[in-house]
C-alpha cells in the first residue's frame, strides 16, 4: 500500500538534480566538459547576473547537470576548497519533493547542517534549497523545483554559445562513489542508513577487491526506489599503498572518487569520447582471452570491446559493460565511469582485479605505489 511506503520513506528522493564541482577556472573547465564529454551549455551566473563572489557555468547532457564554480576572490571559502583539494566535487544535489522536510528529517537524525532551507524566487517561480554535510568537505544539497519553470535556478541566465559539440549519449548518473578514510566506511554506511534511510545492498571485502599489492573495501548504499546509489570505499592493508590511499593523500581527505554515467550504447559513447581526447585505463589483452568463458554469451562483438578497453561482468540478473577514465584533474583524484547495464544491477565485482591492476600501473608511473 502506498501509505506504508510513504511513512517508511522519510526522505523521498526523485533523482540526482546536479553535481557541482569547485574548479580553478570554470570557463575553461566548461569548455573541456563540452568538447571532451559532449555536454551542452545551459546556464550561467556571475557578476553580470548579480553574483560578485563567484562564477558558475551549468552544463547538461540528457539528465545529467554539471555545475562548475570558480571563486572571484582569494578569501572565498571556495578558493580555500580548491587550494586544499584541487578541482573536485563539492555538492551532490538531490531532487526532493520538499527541501525543508528533507533538511528537518535528516538533521533530526543527526546530519550536520550545511545550508539552512531557503527559497529563491524569480519570474519563473521559486526553488527551495537546503543542504547537509557529507564525508570530507563534500555536501548533499536538497533541491525542490516543483514550483519552478526557469532554466536552472533563480540567479542564473541562459548561457548561449555558438560552440555546441554533439552529445556522446551520456544519459544519467548511475552511481557516485565516495572514498573515505581508514575504518570510516561503516561510519558512512550508518550515515546513509540512519540519516538518509538508505540500505546497504552490496558489500565487497578486501579479499574480493585485492591485488598482489593493494586492497580496498566497499559497501553500496541505495535509497528506497533504487534511483540513487552511493558506494563507499575505504582503503585496506596491502603490500603497498592502495588507490584509495593515493586519492586520500592527493585530495587531502575524503571525497568523491568517481561518477558513473549510464549510456545505451557504450561502444558508440566510448569511441566518441576517445576521439575527443578522453583517456581511459588500459586493460591488458589477457583480460579478453578469458572474458567469454567468465561472462557467457553477450550481444556485443569482442573485438571493439577489446580495442576500446571495455570491461564486462555478469550477475544473476544480466550483464553490464563498463570503462573507467583516467583522473580528469592533474591530481590523481576524480575520474568518471561509463556504464551500460543489460539487466545487471551490480557494480562489476568480477572486474575489480583487472581494473585495479590497471590502476596500479598508473599509480606506479606516478611513483605512488
Ligand atoms: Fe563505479
Amino acid at each position: 500500500m502506498q501509505l506504508q511506503n510513504e511513512t517508511q520513506d522519510f526522505l523521498p528522493l526523485l533523482g540526482t538534480d546536479f553535481i557541482e564541482l569547485y574548479v580553478g577556472n570554470a570557463k575553461q573547465a566548461a569548455h573541456f566538459y563540452k568538447t571532451a564529454f559532449g555536454f551542452q551549455g545551459l546556464a550561467y551566473s556571475g557578476p553580470e547576473t548579480g553574483d560578485k563572489e563567484k562564477v558558475s557555468y551549468v552544463l547538461r547532457q540528457h539528465k545529467i547537470t554539471l555545475v562548475l564554480t570558480t571563486p572571484l576572490r582569494p578569501d572565498s571559502p571556495i578558493a580555500a576548497h580548491i587550494h586544499e583539494h584541487g578541482d573536485g566535487v563539492k555538492a551532490i544535489a538531490l531532487s526532493v519533493p520538499d527541501a525543508r522536510s528533507a533538511f528537518d528529517q535528516t538533521v533530526a537524525r543527526g546530519a550536520q547542517p550545511y545550508l539552512n532551507p531557503h527559497t529563491l524566487e524569480d519570474a519563473s517561480g521559486k526553488i527551495t534549497l537546503s543542504g547537509i554535510h557529507l564525508y570530507g568537505d563534500t555536501v548533499h544539497l536538497f533541491v525542490e523545483r516543483k514550483d519552478y519553470t526557469g532554466i536552472f535556478l533563480p540567479g542564473f541566465r541562459a548561457w548561449e554559445n555558438n560552440y555546441q559539440p554533439k552529445d556522446v549519449g551520456l544519459l544519467h548518473v548511475d552511481h557516485c562513489v565516495g572514498n573515505v578514510g581508514w575504518n570510516q566506511m561503516n561510519t558512512w554506511v550508518k550515515f546513509y542508513e540512519d540519516i538518509m534511510g538508505f540500505k546497504n545492498i552490496l558489500t565487497f571485502d578486501d579479499k574480493q577487491i585485492s591485488t598482489e599489492y593493494s586492497a580496498l573495501m566497499s559497501k553500496v548504499m541505495s535509497n528506497g526506489n533504487g534511483f540513487i546509489k552511493f558506494p563507499i570505499n575505504e582503503p585496506a592493508e596491502g603490500k603497498k599503498k592502495s588507490q584509495v590511499e593515493e586519492y586520500l593523500e592527493f585530495y587531502r581527505g575524503e571525497g568523491v572518487q568517481h561518477i558513473a554515467i549510464a549510456t545505451h550504447d557504450i561502444i558508440h559513447t566510448v569511441t566518441q569520447l576517445i576521439d575527443r581526447g578522453v583517456e581511459f585505463l588500459q586493460i591488458p589483452d589477457s583480460y579478453y582471452e578469458k572474458l567469454l568463458s567468465r561472462v557467457g554469451t553477450i550481444d556485443e562483438d569482442l573485438a571493439p570491446l577489446q580495442q576500446l578497453g571495455i570491461l564486462v561482468d555478469r550477475d544473476e540478473e544480466g550483464y553490464l559493460l563498463q570503462i573507467f577514465t583516467k583522473p580528469v584533474e592533474d591530481r590523481p583524484t576524480l575520474f568518471f565511469e561509463i556504464i551500460q547495464r543489460k539487466g545487471a544491477r551490480s557494480f562489476g565485482a568480477g572486474n575489480f582485479k583487472a581494473l585495479f591492476e590497471a590502476l596500479e600501473r598508473e599509480q606506479e608511473l606516478r611513483g605512488n605505489l
